[in-house]
């Protein structure tokens, strides 16, 4: 490790071992958190040597974001994580204002990970747009998943098309039919929003193979890309900037969601779904585990946020969380989303709920499990948060009514038909999946009392209630 290096690590153990000490009253039992400070991004995401790893955009200097390294956790089992440290810090000039979101590609025992170096320069006066940033992708490998090889440049932006701005970052890597690939997301300078797809013999050297987007502009950006198959269905994900929300879609500042791919041509991106229609869902990366699953994990955040939604665990000296892991399927061509199954393992005390009747408990780690019969529905958790579908107009809505939103307000969307629906509670992170796993509504809340409640309205086939514990 360089000069540089020491000195930022040196303070990230201090800030860190400051934190340590502090109670987090609340603190999630299964969402990811960062250790001190603001997390973002899920990068690096793979199953190597016997263990779970996720690495995340980390800013511990920071509780309202700034410097990003890589913070890492470890698990066997997505449910239990042990933080291993920051591995890769912002110490050389290629990434020494960011280490970036990137991903991992395991194979013969070899970790190797692919990030965005981010430079920004100030000798002159900048649009940071077009010019002003260095955004390569730097390489890294591991045999053990902890300690990695020094940094490798294997793009610069010189490598990248004329007509891109200077905004074109997190690489995720795979192989495929003996090669290796490479995908980017890219803000072209026309103002369209783009993926680029790098293609490579050895990891090391990289050459342009493509383009892809919309034939119509879809947003200025498009961030943390992603591509994978699941039951021989292709799927794009990408998180585009720059979309006018609408009645019932792009409703956050930002959005996530994949397109299904025909042919990679272009034509073929039409239909865009969101992957979640709550306030706080961002940047999700998908990788293969070692039973073939295809798990996807979201930064349960916002950035840039204009309607100003806070998360009051700020003053305790940390922000955001990671999503559960979710196992993606596909079923005549609907694409899924559910927590993984190891979660049902940490199910405890199973209790009936009544239609129509108050039910009163305390604790901040539980999950609903209900099915519905027919006509308008609806969920309210401590007369504070609740879902509510209408039957006629098929909308579907998830509400704030008391101060537990910290300044989330509504949200909406339509199904098409409501059958059921599983509400996940781990302190704050709230998850909601409808139709196992069909649609999902993400959002942090922050209850404002210790008895807690829950009201189902509407025909109701079943509903259970349990506790999570670890
Ligand atoms: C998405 C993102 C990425 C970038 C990272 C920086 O949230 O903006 O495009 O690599 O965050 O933290």
């Amino acid at each position: 490790m360089n000069q540089l290096g020491k000195i930022i690590q040196a303070e990230v153990l201090r800030i860190e071992e400051e934190s340590r000490g502090k109670e987090i009253p609340c603190r999630p039992l299964f969402h990811i958190m960062p250790p001190a400070g603001w997390l973002n991004d899920p990068n690096g995401l793979c199953w190597f040597q016997g263990k779970y790893h996720v690495f995340f955009q980390y800013s511990p200097f920071d509780v309202n974001g700034g410097l990003k390294i890589w913070g890492h956790m470890t698990g066997e089992d997505l449910i239990n994580w042990e933080y291993q440290g920051a591995p890769l810090l912002a110490d050389t000039p290629y990434d020494c204002h960011g280490v970036y979101s990137g991903s991992a590609w395991t194979e013969d025992g070899i970790m190797h990970l692919f990030y965005t170096g981010n430079v920004k320069f100030e000798d002159k006066e900048y649009d940071y747009i077009n010019n002003g940033r260095g955004s390569c992708v730097l390489h890294v490998s591991s045999r053990d998943g902890i300690h990695f090889s020094e940094k490798k440049v294997v793009l610069t932006n010189q490598d990248y098309p004329e007509d891109y701005t200077c905004h074109v970052r997190d690489p995720k890597v795979w192989k495929e039919d003996g090669k290796y690939r490479m995908i980017l997301g890219g803000r072209r300078k026309d103002g369209k929003g783009a993926v680029l797809f790098y293609q490579s013999e050895d990891l090391e050297h990289w050459e342009l193979e493509k383009e892809l987007t919309t034939e119509k502009p879809f947003g200025y950006m498009w961030e943390c890309p992603d591509l994978f198959s699941v039951n021989g269905q292709k799927i794009l994900s990408v998180s585009p900037q720059g979309l006018e929300p609408q009645e019932y879609c792009y409703q956050n500042v930002y959005q996530s969601g994949y397109f299904l791919v025909e042919k990679e041509d272009g034509r073929e991106l039409q239909q865009f779904r969101e992957w979640d229609y709550g306030f706080d869902f961002y940047a999700p990366q998908t990788f293969e585990d070692n039973r073939g699953r295809r798990i996807l994990i979201g930064w349960m955040g916002m950035p840039d946020s204009t309607e100003e939604y806070q998360n009051p665990t700020v003053a305790q000296g940390w922000q955001h969380v990671l999503t559960l892991p979710r196992e993606i399927t596909v079923r005549e061509k609907k694409v899924y989303q559910y927590p993984v199954e190891e979660l049902k393992e940490q199910r405890k005390d199973r209790a009936e709920i009544k239609g129509g009747e108050v039910y009163s408990f305390e604790g901040n780690y539980f999950e609903v499990e209900a099915e519905a019969a027919r006509g308008d529905l609806k969920i309210c958790l401590d007369e504070d948060l609740h879902l509510e579908y209408e039957e006629n107009t098929r909308e579907i809505r998830l509400i704030f009514t008391g101060a537990g939103g910290c300044g989330r307000t509504i949200r909406k969307t339509r199904l098409e038909e409501f059958h059921s629906v599983r509400l996940t509670a781990d302190a704050s992170c709230v998850e909601i999946y409808l139709n196992q796993g069909e649609m999902v509504f993400s959002t942090r809340y922050y209850p404002q009392t210790e008895k807690r409640s829950l009201k189902l309205e509407g025909i109701w086939k079943s509903a259970d209630f349990y506790k999570l514990s670890r």
